[in-house]
């Protein structure tokens, strides 16, 4: 693939997978451990914010201890040496895209490394407990809540996405199961755009029939290596 055509990533909890971070439905997931109606809805956020304020505060405090796998640093790689746009659209709200060194990361599922005051709307960078009500950096108030997209809430950013894929020449999806919409949708978006898909994930997803071509194995084998595969390539189309 010539080394100057725009490439939008989307990635989902798998790419993270090898670095410790639970998925969600894979066995033993998140959503075995919690009803997501219990810890990821605004409702539930109203019902019982301890229980919620601690699930993210669990979730947060464990993303730190992690690092960024091959695959994330590959990603990161590709962006720096690719000739064209490079997008990463990751539902994960972990910061491993932006540690392995990636600069244009679209966080549509927000992030757990932020926090998000409910009295002036302002988000801070946080990384500690929000149980004991800590005030906001901005106003003061003691009225911070997680910076998720929970289920019910309008993912972030949607239109720039769009507007990458009106762009694009590849779409990527890399370690998720396509369950979620509206991210499970793009596929089928790039490909009434005329964009070439190609799935990366441990198994085949839910809409991996949509795609142009899947590849199946661990993220840290497979990213790594189609990231070679089309380095490779543009450096040769480039030489050429
Ligand atoms: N390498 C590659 N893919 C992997 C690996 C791995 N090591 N381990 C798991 N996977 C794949 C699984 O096969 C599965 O397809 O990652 C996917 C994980 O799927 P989910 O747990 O459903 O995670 P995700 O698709 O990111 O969920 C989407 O759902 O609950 C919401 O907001 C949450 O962003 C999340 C969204």
């Amino acid at each position: 693939m010539g080394g100057n055509r725009n490439i939008v990533i989307l990635t989902g909890a798998g790419v993270s997978a090898e670095s410790g971070i639970d998925t969600f439905r894979d066995g033993g997931g998140l959503w075995e451990q919690h009803r997501v109606e219990d810890v990821a809805t605004p409702e539930a956020f109203q019902r019982d914010p301890d229980l919620v304020l601690r699930f993210y505060d669990k979730r947060r405090e464990a993303v730190q201890t992690k690092e960024p796998n091959a695959a994330h640093n590959a990603l990161a790689r590709l962006e720096a040496k690719w000739g064209g746009d490079v997008l990463i659209v990751t539902q994960n709200v972990d910061d491993l895209h932006e540690r392995a060194g990636a600069k244009n990361v679209l966080h549509m599922h927000g992030e757990l490394l932020n926090a998000w005051c409910t009295a002036c709307d302002a988000r801070s960078r946080w990384t500690r407990p929000m149980i004991d009500r800590p005030a906001c950096p901005a106003c003061s108030a003691s009225a911070l809540r997680p910076d998720i997209v929970w289920f019910g809430e309008m993912p972030y950013r949607m239109e720039e996405i769009y507007g990458a894929l009106r762009q694009a020449d590849l779409f990527v999806s890399i370690g998720t199961s396509g369950a979620v919409y509206p991210a499970a949708g793009f596929v089928r978006d790039a490909r009434e755009l005329g964009v070439e898909t190609l799935e990366l994930n441990l198994e085949r997803s839910e809409g991996s029939s949509w795609f142009d071509e899947t590849r199946l194995g661990p993220a840290t084998e497979i990213v790594p290596a189609w990231v070679d595969e089309v380095l490779a390539q543009a450096l040769e189309s480039g030489i050429r």
